[in-house]
């Protein structure tokens, strides 16, 4: 069974996605955080983020350790930069094959990202589209951070909203719902409710 998670930032995509694939005993890829780790590899190494065959060209050296995951890879800063080199077609396409080979194991796999429903896996089982109110969102992401105050959530909301605006916006594989994918609210449901949802809804399916 494939499963595709897409979402907004801070929406809860990830948190279901790692439960879900537990659940099902289904291997879990964070396509997230492959482009953070390239945006990542990118600073650290003091490249021209604008430079599209040079991160095309780092995206396919990328190895599986680079993108493991760490705090110095869940800032909002790599997020934004993971944002503005994950427009580029050619970082797109390098990333391509990794990600549809990983679905193709037997048994299947649970993926999250921005394009998995309609890009990467089109012809997923189950497809989700995971959003919440901004506010909701940010004040989740901030507590991450250990920030409670009101203007610190509003200044991680803003964040949160430019990166999801750049994201619908590229013309290459932007964010957006597939046609045929359940659409989750998970503004007031708690990540336990949320799970509950989405395997409702792949029992129905399966
Ligand atoms: O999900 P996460 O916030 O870790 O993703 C970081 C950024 O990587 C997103 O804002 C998006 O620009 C990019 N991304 C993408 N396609 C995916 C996954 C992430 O463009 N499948």
């Amino acid at each position: 069974m494939k499963i595709a998670i897409d979402g907004t930032a801070a929406s809860g995509k990830g948190t279901l996605a790692r439960r879900l694939a537990a659940e099902l005993g289904l291997p879990y890829l964070d396509t997230g955080l492959i482009y953070r780790s390239l945006a990542f590899r990118l600073i650290e190494d003091g490249g021209d983020l604008s430079d599209e065959a040079a991160a095309a060209g780092a995206a396919r050296a990328l190895s599986a350790e680079d993108c493991s995951d760490r705090p110095a890879l869940r800032t909002e800063a790599v997020g934004r930069a993971a944002s503005s080199v994950s427009a580029f077609p050619q970082v797109r396409e390098a990333l391509l094959a990794f990600q549809r080979d990983f679905a193709a194991r037997p048994g299947g796999a649970v993926l999250d990202g921005r394009d998995i429903g309609t890009v990467v896996l089109p012809d997923a089982d189950v497809k989700f589209f995971v959003t919440a109110s901004l506010r909701e969102r940010a004040r989740r992401r901030a507590g991450d951070l250990g920030l409670s105050g009101d203007k610190d959530i509003a200044a991680v909301g803003e964040e949160l909203r430019a990166r999801d605006e750049r994201d619908m916006a590229r013309t290459h594989a932007p964010m957006k719902a597939a046609d045929d994918a359940y659409v989750i609210d998970t503004t007031r449901l708690s990540p336990a409710e949320v799970l509950r949802t989405a395997c409702e809804i792949v029992d129905g399916v399966s």
